[in-house]
């Protein structure tokens, strides 16, 4: 049965993880730079996995559930009442958040704040502070089957903080790599080098590419997943195979236009088996 992430995260890829699990070659360790909420790595079943992201507070909550097992779930649930379910809770346990030095307990409000702020939203200010307002469930659900589910994978697993570029560097042969970077902007019109998501631009996405390719050519698979834009299909043309899906999405920043996207998988280096 498909496993839901016990993480909210925007562009998980839950929703065509079939599609991925697809395409994706089999290997001895599959290697996430982009782990996020972790879609493919809680559906798919490699000996090993490598799992990554640029997000300290995301990848400290890993650690920390991997470190101390159910005894870190059940001291999350505890945030995960009536009395901490209003506006002025929320926001004290938001200001702690971002004024503990305590890695278990930050962890800990890391997963009360993804399940009570508006939409899930991980939002942080210039100073990274996390800001996102609350966003008043009537019983915000505590995800305790996704989080054990989660951590019996956990024992195969490292989890790691760093820069893609690290992470895809470090793949060795027997390895299989799955990158899901920030999405490149969909409309022609917005501005390509100033958007960020996270101070993800267009070099990054160019550099990404060439490491595909790079990684490629010493044996090593690496699957990309994107918007398919004019820019990507360049980026991704040494690709062995790309596979359009049409995604179900809010395409639009204002939020009242639920359009399709297109989205691009390519894969270097494997053919699929399919
Ligand atoms: C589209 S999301 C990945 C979603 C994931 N596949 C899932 O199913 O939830 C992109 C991720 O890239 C991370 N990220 C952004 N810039 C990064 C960088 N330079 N290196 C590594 N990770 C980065 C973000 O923190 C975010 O978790």
């Amino acid at each position: 049965m498909k496993q839901r992430p016990f993480l909210k995260w925007a562009g998980s890829k839950y929703q065509i993880l079939e599609q991925i699990a697809a395409v994706l070659p089999p290997g001895r360790r599959l290697i996430e730079p982009f782990v996020g909420s972790g879609a493919v790595f809680v559906n798919t079943d490699y000996k090993q996995y490598l799992l990554a992201d640029s997000n300290q507070d995301l990848i400290n909550l890993y650690l920390t559930l991997q470190d101390e097992g159910a005894e870190f779930i059940g001291y999350c649930r505890s945030f995960f009442t009536q009395e901490n379910n209003s506006g002025s809770r929320y926001y004290e346990l938001r200001q702690e958040f971002n004024s503990t030095s305590d890695i278990r307990l930050k962890s800990a409000l890391f997963l009360y704040l993804n399940r009570h702020a508006y939409n899930g939203l991980c939002r942080y200010n210039a100073k990274g502070g996390f800001n996102a307002p609350f966003g008043q469930y009537r019983q915000p659900h505590f995800p305790e089957q996704g989080m054990r589910h989660f951590l019996n994978k956990a024992s195969r697993s490292t989890f790691k903080l760093a820069d893609f570029k690290e992470t895809m560097r470090s793949a060795q042969e027997g390895d299989v790599v799955y990158c899901d970077p920030p999405y490149v902007p969909l409309s022609a019109t917005a501005n390509f080098t100033s958007y960020s998501s996270g101070g993800f631009g267009q070099e990054q996405q160019v550099q990404l590419a060439e490491l595909a390719q790079e990684l490629a050519g010493r044996g090593v698979p690496v699957l990309v997943s994107n918007h398919a834009t004019e820019f990507t299909l360049n980026a991704y043309k040494s690709a062995s195979v790309r596979i359009f899906l049409s995604v179900q999405r809010y395409i639009s920043c204002n939020g009242d236009n639920r359009g399709k996207a297109e989205e691009v998988l390519a894969l270097f280096g494997a053919e699929v088996i399919a």
